[in-house]
């Protein structure tokens, strides 16, 4: 059953007042029109979230309505692991797309997981079945499988590891072997290579935000704005070659907070920029606009209907559970490794 959106919540006199912190974050990024319109929802979300003991995970690339509004936890893949892995509420919902709630009902079996729209999908998770990778199987016997973390429980299941672009490097090389196959992303897969003496054979996956992006483009900000560039590791090798620094979502506001540029582009999905620049608003954002049509269909009102009607709960069969949890949690245990 599909969770319908319920009707808006009403304003109260003093919401603002009592929302001060958000309302100055939001304020800050919003149109003054539009900010107002967030806060009885951010409310009822948050009185609602109380009721259920749910706690709200809020991947990076979430809007800031969602991002600074209602999320107890934010942060990119890995750390959204992380914490479901360590998680005691009773209920999460998990705002990002298919493959993170997933994980997190992995890694979390007891807990209630919810997703406020289950057709948030990713275009790299989409790009490779389960057969697919027992096809590369039996083409490279005995060679381990890393998976980076956007690929369904299914194809986790028959990895030797996952990894995420914080830690791929040191996942690689914690196999112990001179070649490994890398799924599913032949951009990050590329970026890796640089790095390590592991001959690495690659899937033909792309995240279709990333791979809009063009060296030119890249080019055109650093002419244009004087601004420097820093770029995801899912991006083409034009874009990278381009970039003063290349890193992880979370890498990239260690690199900000470390270097301080007067002006960056940030060469990644849009909300990066708009949820990183209340943290550091000494820094000018060139904000490219490349959204992630996936990310976006969390809202807040279908985070409030998934909550009032626990909807969409996540599950995964134990069968397929048992190995993903073993691929994950060797990923765990590498921890974030900050080279890529
Ligand atoms: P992170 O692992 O950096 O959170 O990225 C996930 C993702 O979907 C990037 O497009
Ligand atoms: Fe998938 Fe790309 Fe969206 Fe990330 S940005 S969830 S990799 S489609």
């Amino acid at each position: 059953m599909k969770a319908q959106a319920l009707a808006r919540p009403a304003w109260r006199e003093g919401m603002d007042a009592e929302y001060a912190d958000v309302a100055a974050k939001l304020g800050a990024l919003a149109s003054c029109i539009e900010w107002p319109l967030h806060l009885p929802w951010i409310d009822a979300i948050r009185q609602l979230k109380r009721e259920r003991g749910a706690v709200i995970m809020a991947h990076s690339y979430q809007s800031p309505e969602i991002f600074h509004g209602v999320a107890d936890v934010t942060g990119d893949s890995l750390a959204l692991a992380q914490a479901a892995a360590d998680c005691d509420a009773r209920i999460i919902v998990l705002c990002g797309v298919h493959f993170m709630a997933e994980t997190a009902k992995i890694l979390a079996p007891d807990r209630t997981v919810l997703i406020p729209d289950p057709e948030a999908g990713c275009s790299l998770a989409s790009s490779i079945t389960a057969d697919d990778v027992r096809t590369l199987k039996a083409r490279y016997p005995g060679v381990p499988v890393v998976s980076y973390v956007n690929t369904t429980a299914a194809v986790k299941a028959l990895s030797d590891a996952c990894c995420t672009s914080a830690n791929a490097v040191q996942v690689v090389e914690a196999m112990n072997s001179d070649r490994v196959i890398f799924l599913p992303d032949r951009f990050l897969g590329a970026h890796v290579q640089t790095q390590t003496e592991v001959e690495l054979i690659l899937w033909n996956g792309v995240c279709e935000v990333h791979e809009r992006f063009t060296g030119q483009q890249a080019r055109h900000a650093r002419e244009r704005f004087d601004a420097k560039l820093v770029a995801h590791p899912e991006c083409p090798p034009d874009v990278l070659a381009e970039a003063d620094f290349v890193g992880s979502t979370s890498a990239m506001g260690r690199w900000l907070a470390q270097e301080k540029p007067e002006r960056v582009a940030l060469i990644t999905e849009c909300s990066m920029a708009d949820n990183l620049r209340t943290q550091f608003p000494q820094i000018q954002f060139v904000q490219p606009c490349n959204l992630c049509p996936h990310m976006k269909r969390i809202t807040l009102p279908n985070i409030h209907a998934c909550l009032a009607e626990l909807t969409h709960e996540v599950r995964v069969p134990e069968d397929i559970a048992i190995g993903a949890r073993r691929a994950l949690a060797r990923m765990l245990e590498v921890g974030r490794g900050e080279r890529t």
